[in-house]
């Protein structure tokens, strides 16, 4: 069978710098995948690789292969907008259009894609805004802006405004570094949710949290300063957390560096 997202032989470069070499793994359908590793090892750099971000950033380049569903994002004549709406994403500070309406924060995608019709958009609105678990505390204040709501809200506004498009993928950066412990369990709570519908990569520094809500773990590391980052180990997040492969993964997960 298919993997949804099957990358072989990845690099990444800023300028001449390489910031990850040679990463080769698979992600299933409908399964959240966690990345951990300490600060500077790639996540972020290697997460903006499966939705062809990277190459936004001066000096941003890729080598090798990422198939989502046997196709390659960086085949000739792939439309990278229509890879970033295929595979969504959230970043690790909520960034809400601040001055848009909740409602149009919500739409704004959509919009992108073309006309729809209003009662459709109410439609995918409410729908997007449930599927994020915001619903309830939103509907009477639909046309109050994004900005007003609490951190957790923004965060939740945010992953709403990400899957109404109906991405395959969501990639989700820290998403709860800059949240509270209730609104970081409401939106842990949420990915148990989404991943019966998407597939889900998280990068986290969160060992319980990627421990609670990953099936698979990544685990990333850089040889020092100025190196690459390279992919450890990936397994079943048990896995990892109990027995892992590799001692530098035991090393990092019991906190003796990282
Ligand atoms: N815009 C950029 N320009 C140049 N180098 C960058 C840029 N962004 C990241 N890097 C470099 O690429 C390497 C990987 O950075 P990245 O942000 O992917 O790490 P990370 O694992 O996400 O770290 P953290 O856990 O701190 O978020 C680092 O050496 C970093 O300095
Ligand atoms: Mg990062």
């Amino acid at each position: 069978m298919a993997k949804r997202i099957d990358v072989g032989g990845l690099n990444a470069y800023y300028g001449g710098h390489k910031a990850i070499e040679d990463i080769s793994m698979t992600v299933e359908p409908r399964s959240v995948t966690a990345f951990i590793g300490p600060s500077g090892c790639g996540k972020s750099t290697f997460l903006r690789t499966l939705n062809r971000m990277h190459e936004v950033t001066p000096g941003g380049r890729v080598e090798g292969k990422v198939l989502l569903d046997d196709e390659d994002l960086y085949g000739h004549g792939v439309d990278p907008v229509s890879v970033r709406r295929t595979i969504g994403m959230v970043f690790q500070r909520p960034n809400p259009f601040p001055t848009m309406s909740i409602y149009d924060n919500v739409a704004a995608g959509l919009r992108l894609n073309g006309r729809v019709r209003k009662s459709e958009l109410d439609t995918i609105v409410e729908k997007s805004l449930k599927g994020a678990n915001l619903w309830k505390e939103v509907k009477d204040r639909l046309n109050k802006p994004g900005a007003g709501l609490s951190g957790g809200q923004q965060q939740r506004l945010c992953i709403a405004r990400a899957i109404a498009v109906e991405p395959q993928v969501l990639l989700m950066d820290e998403p709860c570094s800059a949240l509270d412990p209730i609104s970081t369990l409401a939106i842990e709570d949420l990915m148990g949710d989404l991943k019966e519908r998407f597939t889900i990569v998280i990068v986290t520094h969160n060992m319980q949290q990627a421990a609670r809500v990953s099936d698979r773990t990544a685990f990333f590391n850089l040889a020092g300063v100025g190196q690459p980052g390279k992919l450890v180990e990936i397994d079943e997040t048990a896995r990892i957390f109990s027995n892992p492969s590799v001692q530098a993964t035991e090393d990092y997960i019991s906190g003796r560096f990282g």
